[in-house]
């Protein structure tokens, strides 16, 4: 395929979830010009599913400290205190932006913010929007404006199939879209393309969460760390097909875990009992389940008006499944949800390659350590992709010549047996010997996206012989203090 003229911009954002939807809408207001591409639609991204809301310390009775500490003792020791800083001071400013934007947070009848809690959250935290909507309702606000906004070009159903580079700076992406091969030439090039857990047979993410924006940065050159931190929500709806999230906010409301004999199981497990942190709370179901056993959501005691009326979404969901929310035990069982590593960056979500930033789910800031602090990912997506841009725009290289077109575009491998060795060999419960076998059959297929990161994710996974957050070894079922830190994945030849 002959590549079409170039296009050039001031800032290229790949993928429109909520980081790029953010940063796109960032950048403009500073006076760039913006091409927004997305190889979906833009309601098709993994924050436009998001329930449970954004963690912010608004409350009266919070603070950044407070929500810092929550965020720090779930990540097992490996966030990145610095990060975790920027986070929860600049949380607030950012909900105040948002705001202005147009969205609306859920507000009570005096009109202070709804606020909900969620696992390993000391207090109630966590701001939503239309109840357990909330990815929807604030990335439908944020495509609003982004659609009234001139200087944002967006570009659905459009791949980013490779960086372009210059002298070891990135200097924009390779897109093919609409059976045109393209290269975008950028002052600044924004990675936002999510995470990769549609590489699993069981999970929350939409079929495109395959890691796309982490292939194309490591083929690049790019620091990709913590791939083996995969986070496996403890409650989607037990069964085939995609895994349908029961948010924790469920249980923040007052739900219980229960086993077939109506037994509350977290109880004597941790002392928030259904509000541990979510890879406490995802073990003890895998044990659960591994003895033969069963884990539903109990909200038969609460009211039901209230469950109906807070959860609409989930209720809806549920009674495709033929469950009534309100009425019926929940199976539920763990799905991955979540990838904590990614492309390595810094502070201002700089890359290793000059250019080249990484926000949101497919970036590896440093916030999440080894295990997620729920709600704290979409507050993640607004702070850094407003510093990224910040710093991007001041420090941007020259939107130099594209270089060399690729060669072809990678191949799609079928995906159904990658996902399941996939969840068999890299999934909530993992060994030597699962990962071995699981790396050799990956050596075997093609370099595509999702065998390049399973491949990442499988070999990190490897490599960490402990377990900690949410890498749990079968074979290494202890933390080792000696590995409380961050890893790099060996890296490829860069091609930028
Ligand atoms: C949930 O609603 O349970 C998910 C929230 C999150 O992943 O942060």
């Amino acid at each position: 395929m002959a590549p079409a003229a170039p296009v050039r911009t001031d800032v290229l954002v790949l993928g429109a979830g909520l980081a790029g939807l953010y940063a796109a809408l960032a950048a403009a207001r500073r006076g760039a010009g913006v091409l927004l591409a997305t190889k979906g639609s833009l309601q098709a991204s993994n924050s436009y599913m998001a329930q449970g809301g954004v963690a912010a310390a608004v409350a009266a009775d919070d603070s950044p400290a407070d929500h810092a500490a929550d965020t720090i003792a779930a990540g097992r020791g490996l966030c990145d205190p610095a990060a975790v800083g920027l986070l929860v001071a600049e949380g607030p400013g950012r909900i105040a932006d948002l705001e202005d934007l147009g969205v609306r947070f859920d507000r009570d009848a005096a009109g202070g913010y709804r606020l909900g809690r969620e696992g390993g959250h000391g207090r109630r935290r966590i701001l939503h929007a239309d109840g357990a909507a909330t990815g929807a309702a604030v990335a439908g606000a944020l495509i609003a404006r982004v659609a009234s906004e001139p200087r944002i070009r967006v570009l659905e159903h459009t791949a980013a199939l490779a960086l372009a580079g210059d002298g070891g700076a990135c200097t924009g992406a390779w897109l093919l879209g609409h059976d045109e091969l393209r290269p975008a030439r950028a002052r600044m090039t924004l990675l936002a393309t999510g995470g990769a857990g549609a590489l699993f047979q069981r999970t929350t993410n939409p079929p495109g969460a395959v890691g796309d924006g982490i292939a194309i940065a490591y083929r690049a050159g790019a620091a990709v760390r913590d791939m083996e931190f995969v986070q496996f929500h403890p409650t989607a709806l037990a069964g085939g097909g995609r895994a349908f999230l029961i948010s924790e906010a469920v249980r923040g409301e007052g739900a219980h875990l229960v086993d077939a004999g109506g037994r509350r199981f977290m109880l004597g497990v941790h002392p928030d009992a259904e509000l541990a942190p979510r890879d406490v709370v995802t073990r003890t179901i895998e044990a659960l389940l591994a003895r033969g056993g069963e884990a539903y959501l109990d909200l038969r005691h609460l009211d039901r008006g209230h469950v109906l009326g807070r959860f609409a979404n989930l209720a809806a969901g549920c009674r495709r499944a033929g469950l009534d929310l309100a009425a019926d035990l929940i199976p539920v069982a763990p799905a991955a949800h979540y990838l904590m590593g990614g492309i390595a960056t810094d502070l201002d979500g700089a890359t290793s390659i000059a250019g080249l930033y990484a926000v949101g789910e497919c970036a590896a800031t440093g916030v999440h350590g080894a295990n997620r602090l729920a709600s704290n990912s979409l507050l993640e997506c607004f702070v850094f992709s407003h510093r990224a841009v910040a710093h991007g725009m001041a420090a941007g290289v020259a939107a130099a010549e594209p270089g060399r077109s690729p060669l072809r575009p990678l191949a799609r491998a079928p995906l159904a047996d990658l996902r399941r060795r996939m969840w068999e060999g890299a999934g909530p419960v993992r060994s030597e010997e699962g990962l071995t076998a699981l790396l050799a059959w990956l050596g075997e297929r093609a370099d595509s996206n999702p065998a390049l990161v399973a491949g990442l994710i499988a070999g990190a996974a490897l490599r960490r012989t402990e377990s900690r957050g949410g890498h749990l070894r079968s074979d290494l079922p202890d933390t080792d203090p000696d590995q409380a830190r961050s890893t790099t994945c060996p890296p490829l030849h860069s091609t930028v």
